[in-house]
């Protein structure tokens, strides 16, 4: 699907929830679930509420952040969150928030937040530009707020450090012709 217009939309009419039981192929050398696992949860869910919103699919171009606040263990239920925060012109700002819960039922605990930049892409592979992201709830316009923060530290820190990007010279990704 490829959007044809870019009327704005709210955060709720992409976000989107999956969940997942965490099984012993998932388990690091401690038997808990290996964060990598978990990355990978958060970056597929990011991807989903990405595209429901841009109409395109979207790759990730940078993690601002990712915070592991508790282990996972084998056999709990992971559920992957993850909601629009932002658009910039052709970037968007994904919160993801994971929780999870032993599989039979109790608690259920916060273990990870994370926050992704991700671009749409056309056919072709270049970016496109991304529909408005409209805040209709207070905490709609807070988190479209602190995505704002985050865009500018990142902003000062590539000014103040330079960028991680590819070494000068270096080839670009390929695209198709
Ligand atoms: C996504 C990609 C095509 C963007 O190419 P690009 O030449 O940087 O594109 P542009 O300069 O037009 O930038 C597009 C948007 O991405 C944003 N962007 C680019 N690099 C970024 C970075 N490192 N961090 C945050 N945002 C970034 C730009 O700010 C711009 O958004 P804005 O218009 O809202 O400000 C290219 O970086 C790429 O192919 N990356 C690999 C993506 C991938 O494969 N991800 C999967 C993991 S391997």
């Amino acid at each position: 699907m490829v959007a044809d217009d870019l009327a704005g939309r709210p955060p709720r009419a992409s976000e989107v929830t999956f969940a997942r039981t965490m099984t012993p192929l998932d388990a690091n050398l401690l038997g808990k679930v290996h964060g990598g696992v978990i990355m990978h949860e958060v970056d597929s869910a990011a991807g989903i509420a990405a595209a429901r919103h841009a109409g395109h699919v979207c790759v990730t171009v940078a993690i601002d952040e990712l915070s592991f606040y508790q282990p996972v263990n084998v056999g709990d239920v992971l559920f992957v969150h993850a909601r629009v925060n932002a658009v910039g012109s052709k970037s968007l700002e994904v919160g993801v928030r994971v929780e999870a819960e032993p599989w039979h039922g109790g608690q259920r605990r916060h273990t990870t937040s994370a926050y992704l930049v991700l671009v749409g892409l056309d056919e072709d592979g270049t970016p496109v530009r991304v529909r408005p992201l409209v805040a209709e709830t207070d905490d709609d316009r807070r988190r479209e707020r602190q995505a704002g923060i985050r865009r500018q530290f990142r902003k000062e820190r590539i000014e103040r450090l330079g960028t991680y990007g590819p070494v000068p010279g270096a080839q670009p990704a390929p695209r198709k012709p």
